[in-house]
């Protein structure tokens, strides 16, 4: 008696979470012994790609760290693939435009400038 108390309360914790219906007759619950989910939890190694924190000092460096990685990390930007100096003003343009990144129309070509010194570039 003892143990199917114990898993209509755990029943109701996982009912209260979720809102979902309360458990029907019909329905089995497992029993206590075998619910323990954190047991199933097992840690894994991601390897992620090497990435610099920022552009560097330089003017164009800081000019992307300012312009870009609000929202991106460098390697993100670093490993598109290559794209020409219309392309790169096409990606640009559309941060700006439509994703409000915090730079001026007037700035776009020395963006680019610098995009083209620091990705992979088909000038
Ligand atoms: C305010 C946030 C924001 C800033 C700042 C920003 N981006 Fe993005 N960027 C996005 C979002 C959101 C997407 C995803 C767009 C999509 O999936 O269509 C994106 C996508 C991209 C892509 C993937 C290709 C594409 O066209 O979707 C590139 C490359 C990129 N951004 C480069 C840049 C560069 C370079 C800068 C700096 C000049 C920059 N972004 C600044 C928000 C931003």
């Amino acid at each position: 008696m003892r143990r199917s108390t114990s898993a209509v309360f755990a029943l109701a914790l996982l009912a209260g979470c979720h809102s979902q219906p309360e458990p029907t007759d019909t329905q089995t619950a497992a029993e206590p012994e075998s619910f323990s989910p954190l047991q199933q939890i097992t840690s894994s190694k991601i390897d992620l790609p090497a990435d610099e924190e920022t552009f560097g000092e330089s003017a164009q460096g800081q000019l992307l760290n300012r312009t870009c990685l609000a929202c991106h990390s460098t390697s993100m930007i670093r490993t598109q693939p290559p794209l020409t100096r219309k392309q790169w003003t096409a990606t640009v343009t559309k941060m700006r435009e439509a994703y409000a990144a915090p730079f001026e129309a007037s700035e776009t070509e020395a963006i680019v400038d610098a995009l083209m010194a620091t990705a992979p570039a088909n000038k």
